[in-house]
């Protein structure tokens, strides 16, 4: 039997690309990449986690959170870059690494990958709930806040507490049925939804800049304290640990743009295009942010970002310092239910693939890759992440949840960083269609940064990590090693549908 350091062949994997007939088209060039990566990255990070991250952080300098997290981005993006040109295969960090660092790695990240598109999807449904609240507000309609919150939250203002998260579990059983059913992704809605994001956030900066009240802004960088939030977690405030913290809850912001390094395979050129599609859209995206951040920051001071401001704070800002401009917090509210829903089916779409790929492997049941007879859709794999995400989703704090998906994808981030370096080393004669420049140091750097942001999260963070890596590895002993396809010897197809 093979070891826990089984690599699984590159050949093996081309082949299972060419079998499953994933030979894509190369018709994207490098404008498409771009729209492509910004597509799938605004959503909640911006209009949600933004305000989090400078009431418990940073300020008004979560604008230098935004700039510490695209660095890191940028540096572990150009190494996925590599990778999935290498591997023509539309998978994602658990492909690579099967590949790269052998089948324990591999198990570790696509358990981790979990963390990523389970619970990021859980933290756009609840997010998708605050701004659903505020849609209705506008129509007098009122959930009471028990159906709307998880039971680890109160009421700043009424002191009510929170029993499950209803509208969240409702859209999360809406978008699995959608996906069980099968849906195919539209080219025509995609770039809607893509021209709305930027709309807005673009009206927002545009028209909200005269409204910056500069006493918002003093100081900008806060000087070093500590802020207790109201589930009672102490963070680091202000100085350079906030703006670490904050780039840490920000970096939620830019999960989604390894999306255009998986369209390696359909770049008309991908060793001029991939660099400038996964570097323009992580520099477009970040001068938007921060932008925008700057704007937010402005609008209201930290205490309504911490208080009445805690919830859909962009509509909540705009309200509260934008006089007149009512319909833009209305549009926003509107616009932003209908992009967040395209965020939540992509991570719920992503996290069914992984899971495909892995049970392919063998390393998790079966039940994960078999398909509905009749839509073909992996639906029990779907159902049962409905359960899961839907827990997280209905129970848990969207802080919580939002900073566990940060985390993991961060860690994520650090093995495929480190991965391009191991692979340089072990398969140098592979063809490389894009290269990464400047191997290890590029390497080595998204690797420092991602560290120095888990860092950044706090010893919380830090604990449900290992924790949850624990619970993976004690699942990986008791069933993975012992079923895995490649360790028996077996050929198996990892290619999702
Ligand atoms: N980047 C995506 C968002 O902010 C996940 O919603």
């Amino acid at each position: 039997m093979a070891s826990i350091w089984a690599r699984k062949p590159i050949a093996h994997l081309q082949a299972e690309a060419e079998g499953t007939g994933s030979g894509l088209k190369r018709t994207l060039g490098a404008g498409s990449l771009v729209a492509l990566g910004i597509g799938a990255i605004i959503g909640a990070g911006l209009f949600v986690r933004t305000a989090a991250a400078a009431a418990t952080s940073a300020g008004p300098s979560v604008t230098l959170g935004f700039v510490v997290a695209a660095v890191g981005c940028a540096f572990a993006g150009l190494c996925y870059a590599e990778l999935a040109s290498m591997l023509p295969i539309a998978g994602s960090a658990y492909t690579y690494t099967y590949a790269t660092m052998g089948e324990l790695v591999a198990w570790i990240i696509g358990w981790d990958l979990t963390l990523e598109y389970a619970l990021g999807a859980a933290t756009v449904a609840i997010a998708w709930s605050e701004y659903l609240n505020k849609l209705l507000e506008i129509f007098g309609i009122h959930i009471p806040y028990a159906l709307c919150h998880s039971p680890f939250e109160v009421d700043v203002v009424t002191g009510a507490h929170g029993i499950v998260n209803i509208p969240a579990l409702g859209i999360l059983v809406v978008l699995t049925l959608l996906l069980v059913r099968g849906i195919h992704e539209s080219a025509v809605v995609n770039s809607i939804i893509v021209f709305v994001k930027i709309a807005i956030v673009i009206l927002i900066i545009g028209l909200g800049w005269r409204f910056i009240d500069p006493a918002n802004h003093t100081p900008y960088i806060p000087p070093a304290s500590e802020y207790t939030d109201r589930q009672g977690v102490t963070h680091a405030y202000g100085g350079a640990m906030g703006v670490l913290g904050a780039a840490g809850i920000v970096f939620f912001a830019f999960i989604g743009f390894d999306a255009v390094s998986t369209a390696a395979q359909e770049a008309k050129n991908p060793k001029r295009d991939m660099p400038i599609a996964i570097l323009g859209s992580l520099a477009v995206c970040t001068v938007l942010y921060v932008l925008f951040a700057h704007v937010l920051t402005g609008l209201a001071p930290v205490e309504f970002f911490r208080t009445t401001g805690s919830e859909a704070s962009v509509a909540q800002a705009i309200q509260r310092a934008m006089p007149g401009y009512g319909w833009l917090a209305n549009f926003v509210t509107v616009a932003i239910l209908g992009g967040f829903s395209s965020v939540i089916l992509v991570m719920l779409l992503g996290q069914s693939r992984v899971f495909f790929s892995m049970s392919r492997d063998g390393l998790v049941p079966k039940m994960f890759s078999e398909l509905h007879p009749r839509f073909k859709t992996p639906y029990k794999s779907n159902l049962l992440f409905l359960v899961f995400v839907g827990a997280f989703a209905a129970f848990v704090p969207g802080d919580v949840v939002g900073d566990m998906t940060s985390i993991g994808t961060l860690f994520a981030f650090i093995l495929v960083s480190l991965g391009v370096w191991v692979m340089r080393v072990k398969e140098p004669q592979l063809a490389r269609p894009f290269r990464v420049p400047a191997v290890p140091l590029v390497s080595l750097s998204g690797a420092v940064l991602c560290t120095a942001m888990i860092f950044g999260l706090g010893w919380p963070n830090w604990l449900r990590l290992g924790v949850w890596l624990a619970i993976g590895l004690v699942l990986y002993v008791a069933y993975g090693r012992t079923h895995s396809t490649l360790r028996r010897g077996e050929a198996a197809s990892s290619a999702a549908p």
